[in-house]
């Protein structure tokens, strides 16, 4: 296959990418999305704080124009992210209680009702597990709420988007043997257990020299396909350059491919210099467009 997208097709996958609506102006970055790419996601643009500035006032301008851009091409859209401590719009971030959980379920119904019939996956709960070796929740406005927060959330995206699968997102998930796989990891087992809606399980892994492409990736995500979810590579990227980074992505690649309930993979940007990291050349594409050896490697695979 001479794309991304139509050699992950292939094997029934889709490879994907992170948008944002400001650059769908310019061309190079327009021509390489609609080429090489058959999944979306907003990078910033269906986040809390995007959709919902005031309280109670919706706004999908900017997520419409991502949207509508991949439908129009026959892309599919993963929707990100319904519910998340970070990027809150300023009057959720001073909420607390019964009115910040009313308020975060409301968002959630709300959002998930506009987009309904148009999305593939959501993104439901993002990064809602802390670092580090307690395996625990993250301290957030959210937790605060109470424990039970991300069911309420996932039962009300459920009734907002029937056909939209339910993901729980998080970094930092892609060691088995790390505390906090096995806090998300013992999560999605009790909400399978209990019924909980959960459909899929997205691991961003924004890869660097100090948190590598683990070598135990594979088992990892067989471990969570085995409890009756879809596991998908959601925001992918690899610091480094040249033949070492091609390495890292084909090694991503084939631990997706070994497990038939990875059903796709998406980068967190196109070009090098469209990557949300501050410095250095995390993606497939150089700043003027051109494949890297990581894009080489990865079709190679795929
Ligand atoms: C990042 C965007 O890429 C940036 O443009 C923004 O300033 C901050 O958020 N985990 C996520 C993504 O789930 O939403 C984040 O995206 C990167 C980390």
């Amino acid at each position: 296959a001479a794309t991304l997208a139509a050699a992950a097709q292939q094997s029934g996958r889709y490879f994907g990418t992170a948008v944002a609506a400001n650059k769908l102006g310019d061309s190079t970055y327009v021509g390489i999305l609609n080429r090489e790419f058959d999944m979306v996601t907003a990078e910033n643009e269906m986040k809390m704080d995007a959709t919902e500035p005031n309280q109670g006032q919706f706004s999908f301008g900017s997520g419409d124009r991502i949207v509508n851009h991949a439908r129009n091409q026959g892309k599919r859209v993963r929707g990100h992210a319904l519910a998340w401590h970070s990027q809150q719009p300023g009057w959720m971030q001073n909420m607390s209680g019964s009115a910040l959980r009313q308020a975060m379920l409301n968002h959630v119904t709300q959002v998930a009702s506009y987009y309904r019939g148009k999305i593939y996956a959501w993104d439901v709960v993002n990064e809602a597990y802390a670092d580090g070796t307690s395996g625990a929740r993250r301290d957030s406005n959210l937790q605060r709420t109470g424990n039970d927060w991300i069911e309420a959330a996932f039962r009300a995206a459920r009734a907002a988007d029937p056909g939209a699968k339910l993901c729980y997102n998080d970094y930092n998930t892609d060691n088995w043997s790390h505390a906090k796989t096995q806090g998300v990891y013992r999560m999605v087992q009790d909400f399978k257990s209990r019924g909980v809606p959960i459909d899929c399980v997205g691991f961003q892994a924004h890869f660097n020299s100090g948190n590598p492409v683990p070598s135990n990736y594979h088992t990892t995500l067989q471990n969570f396909a085995n409890l009756g979810v879809d596991v998908q590579i959601t925001e992918l990227d690899i610091e480094g350059s040249g033949s070492t980074q091609a390495q890292q992505y084909q090694g991503v690649v084939q631990a997706c491919l070994a497990v038939s309930r990875c059903t796709g993979i998406t980068v967190w940007g196109i070009r090098d210099s469209d990557s949300w990291r501050a410095s250095g050349t995390p993606l497939l594409f150089d700043n003027y467009g051109n494949k890297k050896a990581a894009y080489t490697s990865v079709l190679n695979v795929l």
